[in-house]
């Protein structure tokens, strides 16, 4: 998702000057009943550093929603005898009774948090209709053919797939899957709303664009050897807590500097695992900005385990509970292997974004002298383009597919 402050920035590059400092850390003193017998034996990670923590007030929210969102946390702490999963808190911190999709924060768009691509405009959708329309007559024209957008948000996507009229409209079952209740209640009528992925086996396409990234994902350290990183509370704050790892995880690097940083994304994978079971014929399609597990060893977390709010960056991710996106690069190593990796700027063009800039540059041209609405958004597919395509922003993500 691209901040609009930003000016499309290069994601991989939007934090490289940011400094790497941490959140504090604890030693673990209380037994984790949730947590295997290993953990107890716990290790410092790095010393909690005032300076550079955020301030209690942020981090118990500065109304009362956000409060919720920690008490939240805070109770699952409790519950779970001192510690949770870094997954859990993620859970609980997007998705939770007062998470920030929950209550209705997370839009995307232009109003909302961040941009992703069917937000820049009306474009998006339209090259995603090409591409549906090409998959339809692949498969034979099937009728229904079933498109399941995942994590579809507000239905933006959606919306721009319909007005772009497809030729497999009359056979196009469009369902659109989203956790949140406040964003389904934005569904168009033309779309059929699901809270959760449908299990019947299907003919059609399953579409994920930036839902893999917003999953939640375990944490790990390296501190003379892989932790994992919980998390506890420590008054007003929470903080992070390292237990050795109690399951072999050979996703981990077998070699990496002290205090790399590595995000474990089995919600992705099983998402990614259950959807390619439920296809028969068609295919699983992820859009998002992804990576290596590696590479993520390889950097400073903060350019691969990002915070937004309010079109910006925004706080520690252990701080402002709630009130913020959360959000990290997909390890396209722990998916199952996909039939083809592209970047959505070739993607984009193998199914056609430019002969539509094209037809929107003619159609304005045209009506230049007496525009209309129509004309204005013909003419917005020039700057969507460069948008969608690219090469530091949204044209470097991967698409992800994979083929039954
Ligand atoms: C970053 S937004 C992307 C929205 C939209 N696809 C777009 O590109 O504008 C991710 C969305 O996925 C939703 N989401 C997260 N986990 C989900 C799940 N397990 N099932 C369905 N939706 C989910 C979130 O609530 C959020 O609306």
């Amino acid at each position: 998702m691209m901040t609009e402050s930003s000016q499309r920035p290069n994601l991989r590059q939007i934090s490289r000057s940011t400094p790497t400092s941490t959140y504090p850390s604890e030693r673990c003193s209380a037994s984790e009943p949730r947590l295997c017998e290993s953990m107890r034996a716990i290790t410092v990670w790095k010393p909690e550093s005032r300076a550079t923590s955020p301030s209690s007030s942020v981090l118990s929210g500065a109304d009362g929603l956000s409060r919720a969102a920690a008490d939240h946390v805070r109770r699952a702490i409790a519950g779970a005898g001192g510690a949770i999963r870094f997954d859990d808190f993620v859970a609980i911190a997007l998705y939770g009774e007062h998470g920030f999709y929950t209550r209705g924060g997370g839009r995307a768009g232009r109003r909302g948090d961040f941009l992703t691509s069917p937000e820049v405009g009306p474009l998006f959708g339209a090259v995603i209709a090409r591409a549906l329309d090409a998959w339809w007559e692949e498969l034979g024209r099937p009728d229904p053919y079933i498109v399941v957008d995942a994590g579809a948000g507000p239905g933006t996507l959606a919306r721009a797939v319909m007005a772009a009229q497809p030729r497999c409209a009359h056979a196009l079952s469009y369902r659109a899957v989203e956790i949140s209740a406040a964003q389904r209640a934005a569904h168009p009528p033309t779309v059929t709303s699901l809270a959760a992925m449908p299990e019947q086996r299907l003919t059609g396409v399953i579409i994920a664009n930036e839902l893999l990234d917003n999953l939640p994902f375990r944490l790990f350290v390296n501190d003379g050897g892989w932790r994992e990183a919980l998390v506890a509370s420590d008054g007003e704050r929470f903080v992070e807590r390292l237990v050795p790892v109690c399951e072999p995880r050979t996703c981990l690097p077998t070699s990496a500097a002290h205090g790399a940083r590595v995000a474990v994304q089995e919600a992705a994978r099983t998402l990614v695992e259950n959807a390619l079971k439920v296809i028969q014929r068609g295919r699983l399609i992820v859009i998002d900005y992804c990576t290596t597990t590696e590479s993520m060893a390889g950097r400073p977390w903060r350019q691969w385990l990002r915070t937004y709010a309010s079109h910006a960056r925004g706080a520690h991710y252990l701080s402002a509970v709630g009130e913020q996106d959360i959000t990290v690069e997909v390890a396209i190593d722990q998916l199952p292997s996909p039939t083809h990796v592209t970047t959505q700027a070739e993607f984009l063009r193998a199914y056609g974004i430019e002969p539509l800039v094209e037809e929107g540059r003619t159609a304005w041209q045209q009506s230049a002298a007496q525009p209309d609405l129509a004309a204005m958004t013909m003419r917005s597919r020039v700057s969507e383009a460069a948008a969608l395509l690219d090469p530091k922003g949204l044209g470097a993500f991967s698409v992800v597919e994979w083929r039954r």
